[in-house]
């Protein structure tokens, strides 16, 4: 797969995506985001069982996850609005965001620097954050005079808490990686030069386990997210009986009384 904007690589069934734009900070661009969502749908049927997302490195540069929505070319002109362009742009930036908290595999965002706006939206949508000890994390759209557009009004006080989120959004101000991670938004964080390392090790361990059992643990829990908790609760019920269709409920079992490691197969 060769894209302009973006890197890809499959090696040992994870997919790494890295935002490639050093000269825009990785900023995410109508193209970004179109070659992310076109490498998606080429990994949902490839051999990766785990999605990474990172930014890639620019040289003299500080790390960067990436610096969100591209101000210059999301075809949005503040200075003569044009109200269908604006919903057009949150709308494509939400729809990409989607993707990635829907997807049927589990998506990993390994944040390597600074995330901001769309970046931070991006990590939201992701199922589990490893960060470098170096990144910060910020929201700071409303110093541009305008509100997150990507999902981060909605995911991030979902995961963090109303609290928190309001102070995000409504100061814009950057939070460190360790912040990030005691108030729930980063699950690991590392030293800068074991990022990749401990993100491939998370990788592993999700490969370890079923596929498709993956998919239901997550689609419940998004689903739920979703709902109350009565009908959440039947979410749950369902997705634990189709556990029962699959032939990895049995060696999972299996392995479990002959004291040994499962081997999943995904059916
Ligand atoms: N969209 C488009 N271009 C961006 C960008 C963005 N979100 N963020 C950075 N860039 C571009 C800059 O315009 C600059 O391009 P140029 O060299 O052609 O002028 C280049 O990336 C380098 O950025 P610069 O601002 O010079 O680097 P810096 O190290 O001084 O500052 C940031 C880095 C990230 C603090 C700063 O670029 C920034 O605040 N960016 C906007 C972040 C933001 O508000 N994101 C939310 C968007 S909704």
């Amino acid at each position: 797969m060769n894209y302009k904007t973006i890197l890809v690589e499959e090696k040992d069934q994870v997919a790494k995506i890295t935002l490639n734009r050093p000269d825009k900070l990785n900023a995410v661009s109508p193209d970004v985001i179109a070659e992310v969502k076109d490498a998606l749908e080429h990994i949902k049927k490839s051999e990766a069982r785990v999605v990474v997302i990172t930014g890639g490195e620019m040289e003299g540069k500080r790390k960067m996850f990436s610096a969100g929505a591209d101000l210059t070319e999301s075809g949005i002109d503040p200075f003569s609005p044009k109200l269908d362009q604006i919903r057009a742009s949150s709308t494509r930036g939400q729809n990409m965001c989607d993707m990635i908290a829907d997807y049927e595999k589990p998506v990993v965002a390994m944040v390597n620097g600074l995330a901001l706006g769309g970046g931070c939206e991006i990590l939201l949508a992701c199922d589990i954050v490893v960060a470098s000890e170096t990144a910060e994390i910020a929201q700071p759209e409303i110093s541009l005079g305008i509100i997150p557009g990507w999902g981060g009004t909605q995911r991030l006080p979902r995961k963090v808490g109303s609290s928190k989120a309001k102070q995000m959004i409504l100061t814009g101000e950057r939070i460190s990686a360790k912040e990030a991670e005691r108030i729930g938004l980063v699950n690991i964080i590392a030293p800068p030069e074991k990022l990749e390392e401990i993100t491939m090790g998370l990788a592993k361990k999700l490969i370890s386990k079923s596929p498709i059992i993956l998919k239901l643990a997550k689609r419940a829990m998004n689903q739920g997210l979703e709902t109350n908790l009565k009908n959440g609760l039947k979410i749950e019920n369902d997705a634990f009986v189709e556990c029962f269709s699959t032939e990895d409920v049995r060696e999972g079992m299996q392995a479990f009384l002959e004291k040994r490691e499962p081997k999943f197969k995904g059916k």
